[in-house]
């Protein structure tokens, strides 16, 4: 897989542009200069950037570091910093209890590794903290948007609810939503939405 993203990051321009998710930027208002942010498969660092020009303190990681390198070069164009570490989430060993957020956009598990990469991502939290993440839904199947193809990559979610069991969902929610995000997110699409708090 990791060939897959080296390879279209390494196509001109952006694949995802350079514009922050639309899910996240709803969440603006959260933020407060000098917080921490773990930012999930950042890829060519468009939300971690973004995250960055509102005071955060980033940490992007991704598996691509073709990916990373742009992402970068796109914090220094912006005047920002983010660190950045090139890591496979399957086997990375994720921080515990440090992020006061960790944002997750269009990142799609296997089936057999999702539940416990969710736990992971939710331990990366402070007390407190509270993930944010929008998806593909399995509804995209019905959609030539983006995302990926395969049915076992794509959420529901009653998923999200079971993966992050014991959390409390702020927000969670299936909806077609229009995409405008580079040539590779672009039309109608059907994701899922989720906000969820760490307890404590
Ligand atoms: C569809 S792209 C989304 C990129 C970015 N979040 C965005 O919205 O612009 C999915 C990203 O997840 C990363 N990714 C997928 N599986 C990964 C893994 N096991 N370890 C690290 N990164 C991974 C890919 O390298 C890719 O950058």
């Amino acid at each position: 897989m990791k060939n897959f993203w080296d390879e279209r990051y390494a196509e001109e321009g952006h694949a995802y542009g350079t514009e922050p998710n639309t899910y996240l930027t709803q969440h603006v208002a959260l933020f407060k200069p000098g917080q921490s942010v773990l930012v999930i498969g950042d890829g060519e660092g468009r939300n971690g950037v973004w995250l960055a020009q509102q005071g955060l303190q980033v940490l992007s990681v991704d598996q691509s570091a073709v990916g990373l390198k742009k992402a970068e070069d796109l914090a220094q164009a912006r005047g920002v910093r983010i660190a950045t570490e090139q890591v496979d989430l399957f086997t990375w060993q994720w921080p515990k209890d440090q992020f006061d957020f960790v944002v997750i956009i269009f990142v799609h598990f296997p089936p057999n590794l999702r539940p416990r990469l969710h736990q992971a991502a939710l331990q990366a939290l402070k007390l407190g903290g509270q993930i944010i993440m929008e998806s593909f839904a399995v509804a995209q199947l019905n959609y030539n948007s983006g995302g990926p193809p395969d049915p076992a990559l794509l959420y529901t979610l009653p998923m999200l609810e079971a993966d992050f069991k014991g959390a409390e969902f702020l927000e969670g929610d299936e909806r077609v939503v229009h995409l405008q995000e580079g040539k590779y997110h672009a039309g109608e699409g059907a994701v899922v939405r989720a906000r969820v708090r760490r307890p404590g």
